[in-house]
């Protein structure tokens, strides 16, 4: 079986993605510091898969360690890069964090590929990288702007694989530009697990559903949009992580891809106040809320064209709102048991 690299596999998406790499029949390697996930969900993806991953507890920006799970490893066909801080509220008080940890992990990572000849990486990029847009959908040539530390972590990372692959022909880069992933595993042994107080809506809807939370403050309802709230392009994890597998066997099918990019979301927008009336329909009436002031840096709209993804990879998002929101509900209900 074809090894691929999974650095950061133990965190919310990579863990996701971890199954649905093997499920495709890859054989992963996990790299993960542990520093923003748990050593408990190695256990939920033998569970869920009856394979129980090779996971090397490194920092990828350790170069030493790094180099070892290569000299380990000699034949790892592809790497995919999800090891990076990602709070947007964190970046602007910490930027030098961000700005050392999400682009040192890509440098190492570059370099021990080339010292052991291994030349397909797959990205973990995000909508933040996109300028502020009155259009929408986004499409993949939009102009790009980040306004926060975390998002011009992302921006830079994709220039300097644009720069490295430009320099490196024969090294083949796929970029992924995610939009809102929520939702879990079917199974509830894996979802997201964020520390602390959550920041991003649906962790934070689920921890007012178990009543680990009061209420849900709505940040601005006087936003151009149909009810005021803020709209996202909401996917479902497994869907998200669906779409890398995609990417993958483009990676191992075609020789020479270069560097492409894609968006995974949607193509549809949902408001804030969509996400809680669904999540209070599916999981019974968990969730009360207060309209508060808007949250600094928000945007009013931001959703994605995701056709160049069903052009290129065959990529197309399936999970409903309402599977999101309820196995986002069931996965919080098992780890608070
Ligand atoms: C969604 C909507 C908020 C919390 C962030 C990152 C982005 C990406 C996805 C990684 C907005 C509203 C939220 C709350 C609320 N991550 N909201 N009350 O800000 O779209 O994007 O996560 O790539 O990089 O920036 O996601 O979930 O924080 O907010 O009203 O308690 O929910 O205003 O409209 P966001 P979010």
């Amino acid at each position: 079986m074809k090894k691929i690299l999974l650095a950061g596999g133990m965190g919310y998406i990579g863990s996701h993605t971890v199954i649905e790499v093997i499920n495709a029949g890859y054989e992963p390697i996990i790299v993960d510091n542990l520093s923003n996930s748990k050593i408990e969900v190695l256990d939920s993806i033998e569970k869920i898969t009856g394979t129980r991953p090779l996971f090397y507890e490194v920092d990828v920006c350790n170069m030493k360690d790094l180099e070892k799970v290569f000299e380990e490893n000699r034949d790892i066909e592809v790497v995919i890069h999800f090891a990076g801080f990602k709070a947007v509220g964190e970046s602007v008080l910490e930027p030098l964090k961000y700005y050392e940890n999400n682009l040192i992990s890509t440098f190492n990572l570059l370099e021990v590929m080339q010292k052991y000849h291994c030349n397909k990486f797959i990205f973990s990029s995000s909508a933040t990288v996109y300028a502020v847009s009155k259009v929408m959908p986004l499409c993949e040539n939009f102009p790009l702007g980040a306004s926060n530390p975390y998002g011009r972590t992302k921006l830079f990372n994709e220039q300097i694989l644009e720069d490295y692959q430009k320099a490196n022909p024969s090294f083949n880069v796929i970029l992924l530009r995610y939009f809102n992933p929520i939702g879990a595993h079917e199974s509830g042994l894996i979802g997201e697990d964020p520390n602390g107080i959550p920041n991003n809506l649906m962790p934070y809807i689920c921890q007012v559903a178990t009543g680990k939370l009061d209420h849900l403050n709505v940040f601005g309802n006087d936003y151009d949009t149909k009810d005021g709230t803020g709209v996202r392009d909401y996917i479902h994890v497994v869907d998200l992580a669906i779409g890398h597998v995609k990417a993958l066997d483009k990676l191992v099918r075609e020789e020479n891809v270069g560097l492409k990019v894609y968006n995974l979301g949607t193509g549809t927008g949902y408001s804030v106040l969509d996400i809680v009336n669904t999540f209070n329909k599916v999981n019974g009436n968990l969730v009360n809320y207060q309209i508060a002031k808007r949250r600094p840096g928000d945007i009013a709209t931001c959703y994605a064209s995701s056709q160049k993804a069903y052009d290129e990879l065959g990529f197309k998002a399936t999970k409903t709102l309402e599977e999101m929101c309820k196995s986002s509900y069931e996965f919080q209900k098992r780890k608070e048991a």
